[in-house]
Formats: C-alpha cells, sequence, structure tokens
C-alpha cells in the first residue's frame, strides 16, 4: 500500500513524536509530523496560528497538511493530537495502518507538563486535558487500526508494542 507505513495518532502527551523518531530509525524510514509542516508552511509557530488566526484557520492547514503528507509520505507519520476531528481527514485515515497511542491524564501530564505552548490546553490543562479525551477517545479509538495502550512504558517499550502490531 502506498502511503505512510504509519501514522501515529493521539492526545498531547500520547509521545507521537517520540515514538514516531524511535519507530523510523528501527525501521530505517523517514519521519514526518504534520505539527511541523503547519508551522513550516504558515512561517510561524502553532501558538501564534491560534492566536493570530484563529483555531479554524489552524484547523484547515492541518487538513490540508494532513491530506498532502498522506499522499506524499511513506515513513512514519505523527499527527497533531486534533487532526481526527475533521471528518475528511478521518475518511482519508480508514485508508491506512493508523496506531492511536492510548494515554492516561498521569502519564500524559508526566510527559509534556501539559504546558502552556499548547493553546487548547491554557487555563487548567489537566480539567482542559480531560475533557479533550472524553470527547476525542471514542474517535481515537474508532479511527485507528491499532490502539496501543502506554502507560507505565517506557519509549523503548511503546515502540516495541507498536512494532509488533505494525
Ligand atoms: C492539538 C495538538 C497539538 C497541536 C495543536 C492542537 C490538539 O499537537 O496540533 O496545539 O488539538 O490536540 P500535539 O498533539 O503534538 O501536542
Amino acid at each position: 500500500m502506498s502511503g505512510p507505513a504509519a501514522v501515529l495518532i493521539g492526545p498531547p502527551g500520547a509521545g507521537k513524536t517520540t515514538i514516531a523518531h524511535a519507530l523510523a530509525e528501527r525501521l530505517g524510514l523517514a519521519v514526518r509530523d504534520t505539527d511541523e509542516d503547519i508551522e513550516a508552511s504558515a512561517g510561524k509557530t502553532i501558538a501564534d496560528i491560534f492566536v493570530e488566526d484563529g483555531e479554524p484557520h489552524f484547523r484547515e492547514l492541518e487538513h490540508t497538511a494532513v491530506s498532502t503528507a498522506l499522499q506524499e509520505h511513506e515513513g512514519i507519520l505523527a499527527l497533531g493530537g486534533g487532526a481526527v476531528l475533521d471528518p475528511r481527514t478521518q475518511e482519508e485515515l480508514r485508508r491506512h495502518t493508523v496506531v492511536f497511542l492510548d494515554v492516561r491524564i498521569t502519564d500524559a501530564a508526566r510527559r509534556v507538563g501539559l504546558n502552556t505552548n499548547r493553546p487548547l490546553l491554557l487555563g487548567n490543562p489537566r480539567a482542559q486535558w480531560t475533557i479533550m479525551m472524553d470527547h476525542r477517545r471514542p474517535i481515537y479509538t474508532e479511527i485507528a487500526t491499532h490502539r496501543v495502550p502506554t502507560d507505565g512504558l517506557s519509549p523503548e517499550e511503546v515502540t516495541e508494542a507498536v512494532l509488533k502490531v505494525l
């Protein structure tokens, strides 16, 4: 099948970027991250896009970035946590190998500190993350071809768990 060898989805703090790099190294593949693609083409950070242009505009840029990467990239692809919210993206992902890195609040908070460069988590990051995940978990679960629970695992262990399902 053409397209990425694996697409990683999951909330902020799931470890998508770290695991994407580890998988790419193990498999001798290139890694691509749609958050980075968006920042490169917009010429500014995601936080600035949210503040200056608003979330709907960010989601449009994100849809384009994901669509393009799904067509062009043959290595490991990491998506931003909210990319799966777009119904067009959901439809496109159905043709691919999609791994949901599942995580609970404790581990997510430890991994990224749920810090303030994530615009959707401003204010009360733990509460926002929990509300976000209640809404998104069913979507991540439905879209994914594989779900890998990551709680309590090191990046190496998560990488092994993903390699087993690929
Ligand atoms: C978002 C997650 C972020 C980034 C943006 C929105 C989200 O990516 O795309 O801040 O809606 O969950 P990470 O999942 O890599 O933090």
